[in-house]
């Protein structure tokens, strides 16, 4: 309904409200008035009083905190439960340690989407040596509820028993608790994968080119340490509307803007971070848009993220699928899982050349 409209029909109830009083001579019309503009503006002004109260309640503890000491940590609407004593149920310990990768790439993916990770694994997850280099596609996830021992949870042991490729910490997996999946990887590269040159969070819906993306990495030689690159964004608004998904209230995060950070569907990163970054999350409470905290724990660091040599190589649009320009992409965001394995199966299986 137009604003405009709104204003017409309180119009006609206020003309309606004089008329009934009119006809019953009890009360002027002026006195009818003041109680149809009284009634309404007293209720308003109540209602925005308890709001008010309601939004001091709901935002208590949250000012964005940097201090040299951990926090403890008060569950809240924008903030998640982490640093905590989570871990892995089910683990690949030894995968770097034998494999030797040079790049160990993660997918976060909810437990039961077990289609997405069966694309994944029948398109870019399928090519282990590219370049001579090895290549480890782990997933990544947490609980499907907690105390889940139901038939997910035996399917899941299943599944990764079949593929050896599931890594399941004891966290519940929402969306709202992505950053705990994303500290949680950090804490298992840390343990895990050292020795690896480089490591590399993609989203299940993000179709990546593994040979653009090897040579890309090659290019970088030696391997550079602080290193963290994708599609980096740069003084990203902080969103203020509180219907927005990614709303974010001004006492949890005071700046108008984020520190450059690159974008989650797709990031890379050197193996000396992860350490780097569970630390800072003692000293900087995590928010629950994961990207834009890791941004903020760079900042604390003093690093800023790396352009990759070539940016237009990692895109977020939903752009027209055109065979020749994706194939020279390294990573590019599709609607969902199905999309990206039937682009993946046009570019790889098709003998046409660009
Ligand atoms: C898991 O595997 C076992 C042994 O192969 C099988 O008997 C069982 O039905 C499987 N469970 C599920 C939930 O798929
Ligand atoms: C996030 O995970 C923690 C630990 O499992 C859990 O207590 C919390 O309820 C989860 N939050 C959401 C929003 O799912």
């Amino acid at each position: 309904m137009s604003r405009h409209s709104v204003l017409k029909r309180r119009e006609c109830k206020l003309h309606y409200c004089c008329s009934s009083c009119a006809s019953s001579r009890q009360m002027s019309c002026k006195k009818w008035l003041l109680v149809c503009l009284l009634v309404p503006g007293t209720a308003l002004l109540l209602y925005l009083s308890l709001t008010k109260g309601e939004a001091a309640q709901r935002y208590p503890l949250q000012k964005q905190q940097i201090t040299d000491t951990p926090i403890e940590e008060e569950p809240g609407l924008y903030h998640v439960a982490y640093p905590r004593e989570y871990k892995f149920i089910i683990d690949q310990p030894k995968i770097c340690e034998e494999q030797k990768p040079f790049i160990v790439v993660m997918v976060p993916v909810p437990p039961g989407d077990t289609d997405a990770r069966n694309s994944i694994r029948m398109t870019w997850g399928r090519e282990k040596v590219v370049e001579d280099k090895v290549v480890v596609v782990l997933f990544i996830m947490g609980l499907n509820s907690e105390n889940d021992e139901g038939t997910l949870q035996e399917r899941l042991r299943n599944e990764s028993r079949q593929y050896n490729d599931l890594l399941q910490s004891n966290f519940l997996d929402s969306y709202r608790n992505l950053t705990i999946k994303t500290m949680v990887m950090m804490e298992w590269l840390s343990t895990n994968c050292q020795q690896a040159s480089f490591a590399m969070k993609v989203d299940a819906d993000v179709l990546l080119n593994m040979n653009n993306l090897i040579n890309m990495l090659v290019s970088l030689n030696p391997v550079p340490t602080n290193y963290m690159t994708g599609l980096v964004w740069y003084a990203s608004p902080v969103i203020r509307n509180p219907f927005n998904k990614f709303f974010l209230p001004h006492d949890v995060y005071p700046k108008d803007t984020f520190p450059p950070y690159p974008l989650g569907m797709c990031y890379i990163i050197s193996l000396d971070l992860p350490q780097k970054f569970i630390q800072e999350s003692k000293h900087i409470r995590p928010i629950y848009i994961e990207d834009a905290y890791l941004g903020m724990c760079l900042e604390r660091l003093g690093i800023v993220p790396t352009k990759p040599p070539n940016m237009e190589q990692f895109v977020v649009a939903l752009t027209q699928y055109n065979r020749c320009y994706y194939s020279g992409l390294i990573a590019i965001l599709t609607a969902s899982t199905n999309q990206m394995s039937s682009f993946w199966a046009d570019i790889h299986l098709t003998n046409s050349p660009c």
